[in-house]
């Protein structure tokens, strides 16, 4: 196809290879001179194949007159401007479904890794210290309420897989869902005084922005432990490593941070916290998978099939 796209950060080598197979492929990313290139083939593009790291907001979007889709590579996407691509009449795509099960895996490692301190008696074992005292108890996940933020596709995957640890499930989002036997709280903060456990699965935008800060925290209590696999917008961070070190909260476990690839110090010296460099999708087998959503949604579109996956605005 003579349709020309192009891509603004490094995809999987396969998506690389299907999209040139496909269309005419350009790469912001690995060009000498990304300004040259957006003044020599802008006016050509239409479609943008994006990820995280790069935001799309209208400014860029303006450097692409015929822009008619952008296809991201996540279901997260946050970094894309997706009213304003409305506006323009951009189609905006992601990633959902394919990595559902990955990130839900991720979530119930991490929530474990957290309570049972799994990273930290690695450690120890590798310091040399059990052989001088025991590694000190963990808590435990089993009779604990846990609490989902966000009962969307990935924290029902969530909610599916904790049935199986003997924990109660309630949720907070915007509200209450038929046919899930979960109890629904029309407050997080309400949640959060109920439950042992916070797991944070809600989309990232305005309406989310910060809403695990102090007062959640001080009611989720000493016992208590944050998952965030979402994204670091969603919490407080300042707020999330006060109550780390004061102990006001017993652990944290995190795969997103505010200011990614950016981890505060503060918080990577904390023992009680869990960090992972946000790896929720990051197998091969489900990285593959989005990657040829991302393809599959720009070929769809330009065959004039319409986007398999488009985002609401
Ligand atoms: C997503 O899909 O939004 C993930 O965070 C990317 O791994």
């Amino acid at each position: 196809m003579a349709v020309e796209i192009l891509t603004l950060k490094p995809m999987h080598p396969t998506v690389e290879a299907a999209l040139e197979a496909a269309f005419t492929l350009h790469r912001l990313h690995a060009a000498p001179d990304p300004e040259a290139l957006l003044r020599a083939v802008g006016g050509a593009v239409r479609g943008l194949a994006v990820g995280a790291q790069v935001p799309v907001d209208g400014p860029l979007m303006a450097r692409f007159p015929k822009l008619e889709i952008v296809s991201n590579f996540g279901v997260g996407y946050d970094t894309i401007d997706a009213a304003e691509a409305h506006r323009r009449g951009v189609v905006v795509t992601n990633t959902p479904d394919v990595l559902t099960d990955e990130v839900a895996d991720l979530t119930i490692g991490l929530l474990l890794a957290t309570l049972r301190r799994i990273p930290q008696a690695d450690r120890y074992l590798r310091a040399g210290h059990w052989p001088k005292a025991p590694f000190p108890l963990s808590a435990s996940l089993r009779g604990r309420r846990v609490g989902i933020l966000g009962l969307g596709r990935i924290g029902r995957a969530i909610a599916r897989r904790l049935e199986g640890f003997g924990v109660e499930i309630a949720y907070h989002g915007r509200r209450p869902q038929d046919g899930v036997p979960y109890t629904y709280h029309d407050s997080l903060l309400g949640m959060a005084g109920a439950v042992h456990v916070l797991i944070v699965v809600a989309p990232a935008g305005p309406d989310t922005n910060g809403l695990v800060g102090d007062a959640v925290l001080a009611a989720l209590g000493p016992e208590g432990i944050l998952v965030n696999v979402a994204r670091g917008s969603l919490v407080d961070e300042a707020a999330l490593v006060r109550a780390l070190e004061a102990g006001t909260i017993l652990g944290a476990g995190l795969d997103v941070f505010e200011n990614e690839p950016h981890v505060p110090a503060a918080l990577a010296a904390l023992e009680n916290a869990v960090l992972l460099p946000h790896v929720g999708s990051a197998s091969h087998h489900t990285r593959a998978a989005m990657g040829q959503l991302v393809v599959d949604n720009l070929v769809s579109w330009f065959e004039g099939r319409g986007p398999l996956t488009p985002v609401a605005e």
